[in-house]
């Protein structure tokens, strides 16, 4: 029998109980539509609570529509948008960003999923030449898709840079509330008061159902958002069901029990599977995704129960998410059952 939870994605789990009450909470009578109700009236509220007087919500469907509609409002066609050879945007959204957009992205490689001041230094380049691409935005994932998380320093010091070059720092925060957790902070330090402009705000990974923000920390930016949505066909009629899940995820700090709970559980997969000698831990565990190196031959094994992604077929690496909802035992039963496939492979 398959275990009824694996470590493939968080956004494998189901939808966080109190969520799905919240959303059946909102479900009767009439509200009007697009926005114009109560609900997203309050948690629009709450977001400011989170995020401060000034941040500028719109709520999207999902994290592909927050980072291309989020990066279509800080950009004209001829800009580029620097990031990582490993970013969501680059890799997992099939060309929405550039269709969006019009933009070039500029991919950098990197090690660790993070992308350094020295390498965007490097890619910055070709400004006021007519025949190249300009740089606009820096693009950054916390945390990151290698399940590393920037350092505060980092995040500040790309939008130091940024900045003084006249351009923006995007962040897609699609696992946000992993990374504010791991990094001890609130939402609003590890966003807004790094020199984050524009942040795509992710709820779904957290136990919502599907549920997306962009956020805009400069009012200007925001300016015209309202018909980028629309024409980015991301204005939900039924809004109301899209802000019940926020609501839910910002009372009693839902958002923060969610992200502590699945970095808690991704901390005792590795260290349950730090035991076994053929399992080689390839990034630093800093949210609630864990990378490890294991025998090729495993793999397949291993998928006949558990359904997880190969992350690098090369190098024979595999990702391994937790989410609100796995249990110590599953942990304990999914490195129980890695350790006796391993041995025999
Ligand atoms: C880093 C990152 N950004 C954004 C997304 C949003 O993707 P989706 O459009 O599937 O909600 C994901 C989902 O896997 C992600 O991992």
């Amino acid at each position: 029998m398959k275990p009824a939870r694996s470590f493939a994605s968080d956004n494998n789990a189901g939808i966080h109980p109190e969520i799905l009450q919240a959303i059946a909470a909102v479900n009767h009578g009439h509200a009007v539509g697009y926005g114009d109700d109560p609900y997203t009236a309050s948690a629009l509220r709450k977001f400011k609570q989170q995020f401060g007087q000034g941040a500028e919500v719109f709520f999207v469907f999902n994290g592909t529509a927050a980072n291309c509609l989020g990066l279509k409002a800080l950009t004209d066609s001829f800009h580029a948008v620097i990031c990582t050879e490993a970013a969501h945007i680059y890799t997992d959204e099939c060309g929405a960003p550039e269709k969006f957009t019009g933009c070039k992205l500029i991919p950098i490689p990197t090690t660790d999923g993070k992308l350094t001041l020295e390498s965007v230094r490097h890619a910055y380049h070709g400004i006021g030449d007519q025949h190249h691409v300009q740089p606009k935005v820096i693009s950054i994932t916390q945390c990151t898709e290698t399940g590393t998380v920037y350092e505060p320093k980092e995040v500040r010091d790309l939008a130091r840079f940024a900045h003084e070059h006249k351009m923006f720092l995007h962040m897609d925060g699609a696992r946000i509330a992993n990374a504010a957790v791991g990094l001890g902070l609130s939402l609003r330090e590890t966003t807004r008061e790094l020199g984050v402009d524009v942040l795509s705000f992710g709820g779904t990974k957290n136990g919502a159902m599907g549920a997306e923000a962009v956020v805009f920390f400069n009012q200007k930016l925001a300016e015209n958002f309202l018909y980028v949505r629309k024409q980015g066909m991301q204005l939900a009629s039924k809004m109301r069901f899209i802000s019940a899940q926020f609501e839910a995820l910002f009372t009693n700090d839902l958002w923060r029990k969610n992200a502590e709970h699945s970095n808690r559980m991704a901390a005792l997969l590795q260290k349950e599977v730090s035991k076994i000698p053929q399992v080689k831990i390839v990034y630093p565990v800093e949210a609630n995704g864990v990378f490890v190196q294991i025998p090729r031959l495993a793999i397949a094994k291993l998928q006949k129960r558990y359904f997880f992604y190969v992350w690098s077929e090369e190098q024979s690496v595999v990702r391994w998410m937790c989410s609100f909802d796995t249990t110590e035992e599953d942990v304990k039963q999914f490195a129980k059952f890695v350790a006796e496939t391993v041995r025999l492979c």
